[in-house]
């Protein structure tokens, strides 16, 4: 149950305000309540349901689930290879594709044009700078301006790890 407290006329007030009745105070103030209260719902209740919305999950007892990762030494998994695509290693500057399920190529992924590193591979291998495409299954030109075929490079597939070499 509310409460109210009449407050008197303001003494530095030029002129005292007709004093609300008690019924009209009563009234007011009932209503007053009332909306602080519609408005505290309103304002918490979708809150309530986002406070988790937004702030970091707690790691889970058994911590994040583990992806396969290449061991050590290993260029990456064979499973990160698509098939009928490949991918391109900066670093050691290859290019392993898989042009069949389970038959995997690896090139040099400079470009015999100018010497660019290839970019990418969709079904050809793509050099970004003149716009060369190499097959993925043997490393020829498929388009110029380039006229030789990418060099290739050893690999070994073992235990589902490719391994320059
Ligand atoms: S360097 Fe690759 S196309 Fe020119």
């Amino acid at each position: 149950m509310s409460r109210t407290v009449a407050l008197g006329p303001l003494p530095t007030s030029p002129a005292p305000l007709p004093s609300p009745s008690p019924f009209h105070r009563s009234r007011l103030s009932r209503r007053s309540f009332l909306a602080g209260v519609g408005v505290s719902l309103v304002a918490t209740g979708p809150l309530s349901g986002c406070t988790l919305y937004g702030q970091p999950q707690q790691p889970s007892p058994q911590g994040p689930p583990t992806q396969p990762r290449p061991s050590a030494g290993a260029l990456a998994l064979a499973s990160a290879i698509p098939i009928g695509g490949g991918e391109v290693f900066d670093g050691p500057q290859v290019v392993v594709t898989q042009p069949t399920q389970g038959s995997f190529k690896a090139f040099t992924a400079v470009c015999t044009h100018q010497g660019c590193l290839v970019g990418s591979v969709t079904d050809t291998i793509n050099c970004p700078c003149h716009g060369s495409r190499f097959s993925i299954a043997d490393g020829s030109v498929v388009a110029g301006p380039a006229l030789a075929p990418l060099a290739a490079r050893k690999i070994t597939v073992a235990h589902g790890q490719i391994v320059l070499g």
